[in-house]
């Protein structure tokens, strides 16, 4: 594994954040995380279009271009010398006495690691997982994936504790997102899942899930759903970057079908994209 902190390669454990680093005092900045299978970042120019949108979404001005970014992460992965790896990349608005308004001239800094995937056991995504709901309290542009995850660490948290792989956002009973997935039901054949407005991240997976939909003639409804729909779908999954396809097994006392046909379907088309 291997770390970039503002102009050069570290080592993981470096002691190189100053105290003034935005990132730190105020969570002033923005991520990523993308995949790496076999020696290649999976779906790259999307994240970094997204991670480009989050800039612009909170004014601030990305230190390098982003030729130079996909190098750096070239350059990373070299380096680590890993084939299955996870990279993150945060821009924080930089180092600066602390004040509330952005330092100007803008100083951007650039952080990024590259470590070993984490594999999901495959038995673990036959079984799926346990998930439960929780009130969402978040702001209302998580479309921005921004470095402010204090509600998303704390329901992660709360699920953990309650033995559940993830916790679900819903607002007014209305199924948004998990802490660090999207979710999707499938009912009477239909792919379900909130629509990308303001108040959810994009995923790129969700968005390739979507995709691959549309190649298996599933018809997907981009529309909001409650919680009740969600107890009562005939099968159920989130999504992210290191996730992939997860199944969910149960969602709060509610135990979902065993059999999952369409899920087992987008599985396999996924799976053949890397
Ligand atoms: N999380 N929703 C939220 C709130 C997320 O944080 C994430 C990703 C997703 C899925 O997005 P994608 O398919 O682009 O990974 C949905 C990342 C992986 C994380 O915070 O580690």
């Amino acid at each position: 594994e291997i770390a970039y902190y503002k102009d050069a390669f570290v080592d993981m454990d470096e002691k190189v954040v100053p105290i003034q680093e935005r990132a730190h005092q105020f969570g002033d900045g923005i991520y990523e995380v993308i995949r790496v299978y076999n020696g290649k970042p999976f779906f790259m120019k999307e994240h970094l279009t997204r991670l480009q949108k989050s800039a612009d979404a909170i004014e601030l001005q990305l230190p390098y271009s982003m030729k130079e970014i996909e190098s750096l992460c070239d350059e990373g992965l070299k380096r680590s010398g890993l084939a299955d790896a996870e990279i993150y990349m945060q821009i924080s608005r930089g180092i600066h006495p602390r004040q509330h308004f952005y330092p100007d001239p803008a100083c951007s800094v650039f952080t990024m690691t590259v470590k070993q995937a984490k594999v999901i056991p495959e038995d673990l995504r036959k079984q799926g997982v346990k998930v439960m709901t929780t009130e969402d309290v978040r702001w209302k542009n998580c479309y921005i994936k921004s470095l402010n995850l204090l509600p998303n660490v704390m329901a992660k948290q709360k699920a953990k504790v309650n033995d559940c792989e993830e916790a679900i956002f819903h607002e007014d009973g209305i199924v948004k997102e998990g802490c660090s997935t999207n979710v999707f039901v499938i009912k009477d054949e239909k792919l379900y899942t909130y629509p990308a407005l303001k108040g959810i991240l994009h995923g790129i997976t969700r968005q390739i899930i979507l995709d691959l939909a549309a190649d298996l003639e599933i018809e997907a409804v981009e529309e909001p759903f409650d919680v009740n729909f969600l107890y009562d779908a005939d099968e159920a999954f989130i999504s992210s970057t290191n996730m992939e396809i997860m199944p969910i097994r149960q969602v709060d006392d509610a135990k979902l079908p065993s059999n999952r046909p369409l899920t087992v379907k987008l599985i396999e088309q996924f799976q053949k994209l890397y």
